[in-house]
């Protein structure tokens, strides 16, 4: 990562600058309370890159019940990226990795074994991103958006 590029973890008063993001970089947009709840049910993984004050991409993350997507009998505990984003212009100096990798280590932290996503099948940078980081994909959603398009299921078994 290049650059004054600071990752800490989000606090409230960032939430308008985060929703913000979410308008500007993603179709899939979410009510206030949902990013408020999601930051009080875990902060450790709801994580900030801020340059000069300003923030500039966020992670969301959340613990989830369900069953496995690494053939596990019966439901596990399990982490799910809801969202990350990066402003545009601040894309491919590696905050969306270090991003990845703190909302990672805080899901890690809720004793699980495991996480998955899902992302646009024509979304071939956060694909790649995901793949770097060892996510497979493990399935395609048919019409998972609104708009139709099918999603990936990606996941990632922690060693
Ligand atoms: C996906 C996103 C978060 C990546 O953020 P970023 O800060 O540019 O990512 P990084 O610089 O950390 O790049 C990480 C890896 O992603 C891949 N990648 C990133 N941008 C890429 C691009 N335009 N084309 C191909 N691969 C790309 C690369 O493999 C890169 O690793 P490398 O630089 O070692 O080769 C950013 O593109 C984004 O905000 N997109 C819009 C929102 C979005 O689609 N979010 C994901 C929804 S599921």
């Amino acid at each position: 990562m290049v650059g004054p590029y600071i990752i800490r973890r989000c606090e409230t008063a960032d939430l308008p600058t985060v929703m913000d993001i979410n308008m500007l970089t993603l179709p899939e947009h979410y009510s206030d309370y949902f990013f408020e709840s999601i930051l009080s049910e875990l902060p450790e993984s709801f994580i900030v890159a801020e340059l000069y004050s300003k923030v500039v991409g966020y992670i969301m993350c959340k613990i989830e019940f369900g069953f496995s997507n690494f053939r596990k009998l019966g439901f596990v505990k399990k982490g799910h990226v809801v969202s990350v984003a990066v402003l545009n212009e601040h894309r491919n100096q590696g905050l969306g990795n270090a991003l990845m990798i703190e909302g990672i280590n805080g899901v890690i932290a809720r004793n699980t074994d495991e996480i998955y996503l899902e992302v646009r099948i024509s979304n071939t940078a956060a694909v790649r991103m995901y793949e770097r980081l060892g996510f497979q994909i493990k399935s395609r959603l048919r019409t998972y958006y609104r708009d139709g398009e099918d999603a990936y299921l990606m996941a990632l078994e922690f060693a």
